[in-house]
């Protein structure tokens, strides 16, 4: 028995069940009574509707109703931050994938075959699929103006810290679309009642379906019920879309008036959801001769696709984090999201801090190279520790362990050792490379009167103890992390923890799934919950051991008097507050601590606490094929406190062969506008086979307001992955990897331009 449960590696509660295939999935239930719905959506990048001929879809076995924008009762708008984007599209189609009508068949085969028959005419227009041609379209815009949203942040004075520059270096980066592929597709089963909708879903933010259901069928908020069933994956592709998926699904059960099940195949999932922002960057660092950077001038690009989306989100934090860890006294930096005529791009694992990583990471390492300096000690020099600002002019005191995440990865690997063994033979070239970031835990400025989050704890009679939260379980190990932190709170084993699932009504709204919040969020929210608990349980123990209070703690299942060692078991106590009528439940909650910061300037503090991560990788380069080849990847990485440290090894391994993917072998493409790579036939995600053997090395540098000093893991995992391997293989090469991914084409032409 686990008596202390945190800190422990305790194997995930819901592994069973989903190894033995128990688990139940969205896409393995169903209801009584329920038939499927399909998405009709444009096949023309831009143009206006002239059209819509149903009739050869009607006359289909099986077909039930096909239903428009016109038949939506509220409001016809589902975007989640800026009101860009229509439910189903009433004229103007922006992509291929917008969705512009639902039916409804009997099955779900039914309903696909009826989709594809409905016939839609347009009026084309002329698309643009790229940020050059966004901004410099003469044709009809996408939305009022071609820009979705921008970022900025100005610190000190820009021209002077050039001037006072030795060395002034300049470099442009790109960064591809990434594919989340989570492998369980988008899907929901809505269940009309007679005032209030049931969702089950498939699915990362329960609220956000609560409004969007709210907005577009005119019910008010507390009558949508949504429930997230196990979910597989999610990534960020299921924060905001499945609000897209929902809401048309509950559009036709009001319809029919019957329980609707919509899942999409894999190849419209591709084509219709949002994936990663593919960003272009240009990076302008000013350094003296000793190696200090003293001014930069950084202008981020993203390519938001045909609505905004979480586009706001990703340029907020890209904005921030675009310089990594490091002390810079004067920065211009701006960010700019591009409306095209592509599927919208939202979150991803990072929301653009693994993009804006590559640009400065690799910066890092060309302006190291200029100077003759070792890339270590370049960052070394520079780095941000306690008592140092951010570029925002935000000063971080507490768990600052940037520096000691690169120091630990440094030593793990011997990296003096292996970077001078970067030796050429016949074929093969080896390199290292490093990066680093720091990632803002939690919503930040921008999302601050949001992030809040509850958790709610009921000890039942048999001495079990039920536990709600307002997030989500999407695959990361939330549950055992929630079951974890709970029993530690009580001071009981974690086998009495019984975390139920998430669903709408348990909870206020505890906002997203997203940011690497969860642990923050719902570990306080938790020991805000049990705070209020701990008091009635010490009282009954008082009551039946005639101690007072103040000296009884609860531990090990028991309730212990600290001056005596006198203990009673937490069960004869349960059966005290049960005969005796104490309440033995309570609600808890946390929000984020203020934030002061400037919007207009970027200054001030942008989120209340950083993750701090390094990846250094060992990369093998093979100069006949231009295979990239990760033979080692060393993460170090500053959790504040390992609420289960096999969990987070999960994290980070799962993080780094997702940025293994974006690097190497995820080339999504898209033939004006439509998806090329729609399978695993081509678009290549990496394999069992393609994960190197990874070191995870656990820091714990406690954050003050993290719970027990925890801080996030699910993003920072994957932050640096991409940019260390492109460190790594530009060491190999003696030449400079500046946009990804790096495909045995990319390698072999960098080659034969070396050569030539
Ligand atoms: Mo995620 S990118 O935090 O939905």
């Amino acid at each position: 028995m686990i008596k202390s449960p945190l800190g422990s590696r305790i194997s995930r509660i819901d592994a069973a069940d989903k190894v033995t295939g128990k688990t139940k999935f969205l896409t393995d239930m169903s209801v009584p009574g329920m038939v499927y719905a399909y998405p009709i959506y444009s096949s023309i990048p831009f143009g206006h509707i002239t059209d819509i001929n149903s009739a050869a879809a009607e006359s289909l076995t099986g077909f039930i109703g096909f239903y428009t924008h016109k038949d939506i009762p509220g409001k016809n708008q589902v975007g989640v931050i800026l009101p860009d984007q229509p439910l189903l599209v009433e004229k103007t189609v922006r992509f291929i994938g917008d969705v512009i009508g639902v039916v409804v068949a009997d099955t779900h085969e039914n309903a696909r075959k009826a989709a594809s028959l409905i016939d839609i005419s347009y009026e084309t227009l002329d698309p643009v699929f790229t940020i050059e041609d966004s901004k410099n379209s003469s044709g009809p815009l996408l939305h009022e103006t071609n820009i979705a949203c921008s970022h900025r942040v100005i610190k000190g004075d820009i021209s002077k810290g050039f001037e006072t520059s030795h060395h002034i270096i300049e470099a442009s980066f790109t960064t591809p679309v990434q594919e989340h592929y989570y492998l369980e597709p988008q899907g929901c089963i809505v269940i009309p009642g007679e005032d209030q909708i049931y969702i089950i879903g498939s699915l990362q933010c329960p609220y956000y379906i609560q409004k969007a259901v709210a907005a577009i069928t005119g019910y008010p908020i507390e009558n949508i019920i949504v429930e997230q069933a196990p979910t597989g994956g999610a990534f960020g592709g299921k924060e905001d879309v499945p609000s897209e998926i929902c809401a048309r699904t509950a559009l036709a059960a009001l319809m029919v008036k019957r329980p609707v099940k919509m899942v999409y195949d894999r190849k419209d999932d591709m084509q219709i959801t949002s994936k990663r922002h593919p960003f272009q960057m240009h990076y302008k660092i000013g350094v003296s001769n000793s190696g200090e950077i003293l001014a930069a001038e950084v202008r981020l690009e993203e390519n938001a696709g045909a609505y905004a989306t979480l586009s706001s989100v990703v340029s907020y934090r890209a904005s921030i984090q675009g310089l990594g860890p490091y002390r810079i006294p004067n920065v211009k930096m701006e960010s700019t999201s591009y409306y095209t005529n592509l599927p919208p791009n939202g979150a991803f694992r990072g929301f653009g801090s693994p993009q804006a990583a590559f640009g400065h990471e690799r910066m890092m390492d060309i302006v190291a190279n200029k100077l003759g300096m070792d890339p270590i000690e370049f960052r070394l020099k520079n780095i941000i520790r306690s008592g140092d600002s951010t570029i925002t002019g935000q000063e971080l005191v507490t768990s600052v362990s940037a520096e000691e995440t690169i120091v630990q990865a440094r030593d793990a690997a011997g990296w003096m050792d292996i970077r001078s063994k970067s030796t050429l033979d016949s074929r093969y070239i080896t390199g290292v490379g490093i990066a680093v970031t720091h990632y803002g835990n939690c919503l930040g400025a921008a999302g601050w009167h949001m992030d809040g989050s509850g958790a709610s704890v009921r000890i039942r009679e048999d001495g079990q103890i039920d536990v709600a939260f307002g997030l989500v379980e999407m695959g990361q190990g939330a549950l055992t992390a929630v079951a974890q932190m709970t029993a530690e709170a009580l001071g009981v084993d974690v086998s009495r923890i019984n975390v139920l699932p998430t669903r709408s009504d348990r909870l206020p709204d505890s906002g997203p799934s997203v940011a690497s919040r969860n642990v923050v969020m719902t570990g306080r929210a938790i020991q805000d919950a049990v705070s209020k608990l701990t008091p009635p349980i010490l009282k009954a123990a008082s009551n039946m051991m005639d101690f007072p209070t103040g000296l009884l703690e609860l531990k090990n299942d028991q309730i212990i008097d600290g001056q005596t060692g006198n203990s009673i078991s937490f069960n004869d106590v349960l059966q005290y507050m049960f005969t005796h009528n104490i309440p033995t439940q309570s609600e808890g909650w946390w929000h984020v601590p203020p934030l002061k910061f400037d919007p207009q300037t970027g200054l001030g503090e942008a989120y209340f606490t950083y993750s701090y991560a390094t990846h250094l990788a060992k990369v093998r380069v093979d100069t006949v094929t231009g295979l990239v080849f990760v033979d080692k990847i060393w993460a170090a990485h500053d959790v504040g406190k390992a609420i289960n440290p096999a969990g987070i090894e999960g994290q980070v391994e799962g993080g780094i062969a997702q940025g293994i993917g974006w690097a190497l072998t995820e080339n999504f493409r898209y033939d004006q506008g439509k998806v090329i790579t729609p399978g695993l036939t081509t678009y290549l995600l990496p394999t069992a086979g393609d994960i190197p053997e990874i070191e995870t090395i656990i820091i714990e540098n406690p954050a003050p307001d993290g719970p027990w000093g925890a801080k996030g893991i699910g993003e920072p995992s994957i932050i640096p992955t991409a940019a260390a391997i492109a460190n790594a293989v530009s060491h190999a090469l003696g030449a400079q990897i500046n946009n990804l991914p790096i495909t045995p084409e990319n390698v072999l032409n960098l080659i034969k331009r070396k050569a030539s």
